[in-house]
């Protein structure tokens, strides 16, 4: 069934050195083609990224009437129609290994006078859908889903929307923006409270496309009814991809690596502020503003990383990062802990259990929780076989490890890479990281 799916061989290196820039945010590209389709007038994105999640959202668009073309590499041009002109799909919207797309296209799509049906791969089948289609349904939306609140959710048009005050009780940028979609098409107010700050990209982006939006510490609010003008767009490069460099540069003694253009949005940047705790040599350079998003160049250099107790209110500013933060607790010296992090179960695929599960096979010492894990850092690491469970940010993960393996890391089932940071191989070769692609062991279970 994955025989289609690659191993990677992660041979490590020494230093890492050079300029790189990363893949493009893969939340915002997501976001600037969702709201760029419902603005009126054309929207041009610069620095989109291909990868297989952001290019799931924009055939999703297209499959419901937007033009949208492609001019050069990292350039979309998003012909909008209104929040009233998307058009019914012919078949169900395939949304792939992405749960970005289909939690926030929910909520997009609760208001429309079509039906839907939102569909994904196994690993997005897996995951919790019902935490937005529960306060959807508070707004009026009709929604089915498969027994246990999973994929795939069948979506009712023609429903009538009213704004709601939702608390909600994890702390989900993607709910958050489900909700505010949704409240673009509601009668009256939206407001969403989060229990903790989460990526705001959402917010930022409404109102870089004009549409009137209060934010008020935990609060964002949002009257229906409104309209959005289509914008021009940069787009970062995503810190989450250039976490698996800050960590291999932090790793590989003497490096001095520097990362271009990299989205320093505060709601994101607990890695650089857990790395740091950790001992890491990060600089944040050029700081400037690009399409409402704080952006910086990143200089990081070889450091002597230390165990931390990693602060729980930076959990949610780093929650994709942990797969790669796990590395770098391995090789810091002393132990790390994570707690307070059980979001990571239900991601591309359970990341406390699949990570704990290559580092064991490395030799590195380690406990879990259900909410999080203990790592004892500073062992070298022993060359293994291991599996990414299907997940992009692991199988990255373990490449980074290699740097400090005693030998290569084969990685099992490395496909998803390309769904978020299609080129990884490329560019970590160009700084000095050697990871090669065999195909699939179809005979040798993993
Ligand atoms: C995302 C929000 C986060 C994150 C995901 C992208 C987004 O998910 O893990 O990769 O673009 O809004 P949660 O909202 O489930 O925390």
């Amino acid at each position: 069934m994955m025989a289609s799916s690659p191993d990677f061989i992660a041979s490590g290196g020494t230093a890492l050195r050079g300029e790189i820039r990363v893949a493009g945010d893969k939340s915002i590209s997501h976001r600037s083609v969702m709201l760029g389709s419902i603005a009126e007038g054309v929207t041009e994105i610069e620095g989109f990224l291909e990868g297989e999640d952001s290019l799931a959202t924009l055939a999703a668009f297209r499959a419901m009437g937007v033009r949208i073309d492609r001019p050069s590499p990292g350039r979309v041009t998003v012909h909008g129609v209104g929040l009233h002109g998307l058009q019914a799909p012919a078949g169900d919207l395939d949304l792939g290994n992405s749960g970005t797309s289909m939690r926030l296209l929910a909520g997009l799509l609760a208001g429309q006078s079509f039906a839907t049906r939102l569909v994904g791969d196994a690993s997005l089948t897996r995951r919790p859908m019902a935490r937005v289609a529960e306060p959807l349904r508070l707004m009026g939306a009709q929604i089915d889903t498969a027994p246990g609140g999973r994929p795939p959710l069948e979506i009712h048009g023609a429903a009538a929307l009213k704004g709601i005050e939702y608390r909600m009780p994890v702390a989900s940028a993607q709910v958050k923006s489900a909700l505010l979609l949704a409240g673009l098409y509601a009668q009256g107010t939206t407001r969403v409270i989060e229990p903790a700050p989460t990526r705001d990209h959402t917010e930022r982006m409404l109102a870089g496309f004009g549409y009137p939006l209060r934010r008020e510490g935990a609060l964002a609010e949002l009257q229906g009814g409104g309209r959005l003008q289509g914008a021009a767009l940069q787009v970062p490069a995503d810190i989450s991809s250039a976490a698996f460099f800050l960590v291999a540069a932090s790793i590989a003694p003497g490096s001095d690596l520097l990362l271009r253009g990299v989205g320093i949005n505060p709601t994101r940047t607990g890695v650089i502020g857990i790395l740091r705790a950790m001992g890491a040599s990060i600089e944040i350079l050029a700081e400037r503003e690009s399409g409402g998003e704080p952006v910086a160049d990143l200089r990081v250099r070889g450091a002597a990383l230390r165990g931390i107790v990693i602060p729980e209110e930076l959990v949610p500013l780093a929650i994709d990062e942990f797969p790669v933060l796990f590395v770098a607790a391995a090789c810091a010296d002393g132990e790390t802990l994570l707690r307070g992090a059980e979001e990571l179960r239900v991601k591309e695929s359970d990341r406390i259990e699949v990570m704990a599960r290559g580092l064991r096979a490395l030799g590195v010492e380690l406990e879990t929780y259900p909410d999080g894990i203990r790592i004892r850092g500073g062992a070298s690491l022993a060359p293994a076989r291991i599996d990414s469970g299907g997940d992009h940010r692991i199988a990255m993960a373990f490449c980074v490890a290699s740097l400090r393996a005693t030998g290569p890391i084969v990685i099992g089932d490395c496909a998803n890479v390309a769904t978020s940071f299609p080129g990884f191989r490329a560019l970590a070769g160009s700084v000095g990281l050697q990871v090669d692609e065999q195909p699939p062991a179809d005979s040798e279970p993993l």
